[in-house]
Formats: structure tokens, sequence, C-alpha cells
């Protein structure tokens, strides 16, 4: 086992295709009303709302001078070009964008993303100067299967192939099993951590262990705030990636006020 490096917890409301932008700007004040400044010093907090709230709740936070970190929830893997529809990641950044989701298993389960397109975004954020926040997990049938270990360390593999180990330090890996997403059904905490575990271990084969004791590896699926603290009780667990309840600013404050 090497050195304990202290990870600062990140937590991400991911808002799904919720809220327009006024609602946005609403629910980023109300947030920022029920954190104090302690709460930012213990935990990263960033908010993904759609593309097109994007601008607006950076304004409001910018002008607000509030510590909420913005996060989008896809990119492009071009810079630019042809692409009707799409939104790269230069764009993303340029509206101080710091985190962006990428191979979410909605997209991949809807609108057929593939590891290789999860790999190539994974790659346009850092070439952007922004963090990926990889998603990885496995759906129930997998999982009956007795599957779930091997297809979640293959996602990973696969989201990581060709990036510089320095470049993935700034990285964060979301475990998500399909199954618990928006069910009310969260994985176990033990269940969680072991996986969280084997991931940093998979990431430690491909860079070195200063890079994967770094790397922030995140739980999603039904977190609320009754087992949040459960989750970040373990050892390989530095936050999670909210749902549902991100899009309430009481539940959403109460998940990153955990107490362990
Ligand atoms: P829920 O928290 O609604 O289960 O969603 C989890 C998720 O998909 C976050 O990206």
């Amino acid at each position: 086992m090497g050195e304990m490096t202290e990870r600062k917890p990140l937590i991400v409301g991911n808002w799904k295709m919720n809220a327009n932008h006024l609602e946005a700007i609403q629910m980023v004040q109300k947030l920022s009303y029920r954190l104090e400044p302690e709460d930012y010093d213990r935990v990263e907090v960033v908010v993904a709302p759609p593309f097109t709230a994007l601008r607006s709740a950076q304004v409001v936070i910018e002008q607000d001078h509030m510590r909420i970190g913005l996060g989008a929830q896809d990119a492009h893997w071009k810079e630019s070009g042809a692409f009707t529809g799409e939104v790269s990641a230069p764009m993303l950044a340029k509206l101080a964008v710091q985190h962006v989701i990428v191979g979410h298993s909605e997209r991949r389960q809807h609108f057929g993303e593939t590891d290789e397109m999860v790999n190539a975004k994974a790659r346009a954020v850092l070439d952007a100067g922004m963090s990926p926040i990889i998603c990885v997990g496995e759906t129930a049938q997998q999982k009956d299967a007795g599957e779930a270990d091997d297809v979640v360390i293959q996602q990973v593999k696969a989201a990581l192939a060709r990036i510089e180990g320095r470049a993935l330090a700034s990285s964060a890996i979301a475990y998500e099993p399909v199954w618990a997403i928006g069910t009310g059904r969260n994985a176990m905490p033990d269940d969680a951590g072991e996986m969280a575990e084997r991931i940093r271990a998979q990431v430690t084969d491909m860079t070195d262990s200063s890079v994967a004791e770094g790397i922030r590896i995140l739980y999603g699926g039904s977190v609320s705030a009754g087992n949040i603290k459960d989750f970040m009780a373990k050892r390989h667990i530095d936050g999670a990636l909210v749902g549902g309840a991100s899009l309430e600013p009481d539940k959403f404050a109460a998940i990153v006020r955990y107490r362990i």
C-alpha cells in the first residue's frame, strides 16, 4: 500500500434533462443559500445543468462569487465542425465549465455511445483543460450473470486508453451501477466500496500508484441524504454523482453537508 493521499470529496449534481435557464438560476441560488463556507472547504460542490442553462448558471455563480463549480453533461470529441446538434469541449471551457460527465449510462443506452467514443470524449475534455467524470457501471443483467467486475474494468480500460498518467490525475471515475440509477435502489455501500477499490487498482495498473491515489472515484445511483455517509465512509469512494436528489436544493445541500 502506498502513502495515503488526501482526496477532497467531489459531489456533483447531474441535473440530466431538467431545468430551463430560469429554473437553473433559482436552483443555483437556493443551493448557495444553503451552503456555508466550510462546506466548500470540505467538499468540492459541482452542478451540471443542461447546455442551455450553463451560461446563466455561470453568470450567477460569478456575479455572486459563489464557490459552486460548473459541470456539463457531455461533450463531443471534435473541437468544431459539421456535427449538427453537438457541443464541443472548447465551447464548454469558454463557459468556465470545469468538469464534464462522459459516458453516462443513459448516453451509452439511449444514444449508442461506445467505449471508443467515451475515450475520445475524455481526451477532448482533457485537451480543453477540463476534467472528465468518466461513468462506468454494469446493468442488472450483467450483475445477475456475475459479470459486473469484468464489465466495469473493461469500461475503465477502454475509457482511459492512450491518456497520459499526468493528465489523468485530474479526472474522476463515477461508478454508477445502471440498476441503481433513478430506481431508489442504491448499491450496498460495501459492494460499491469494493468496486471503487478494483477501479483504483486498474488505474494503478495503467499508470502508477501516485496518479491512481489522486484520482477521485465517485459513487452514483440513488444517492440521498440518508445514504451518502455510508458511501463516503468507504476508503476508495471520494464523492458522489447525484441525479434526482440534486434537483432539490434542500436535498442536495443535505447530501453535501453529510457527516461521517
Ligand atoms: P439518481 O441519483 O437519480 O439515481 O441518478 C444517478 C445518476 O445517474 C447520476 O449521474
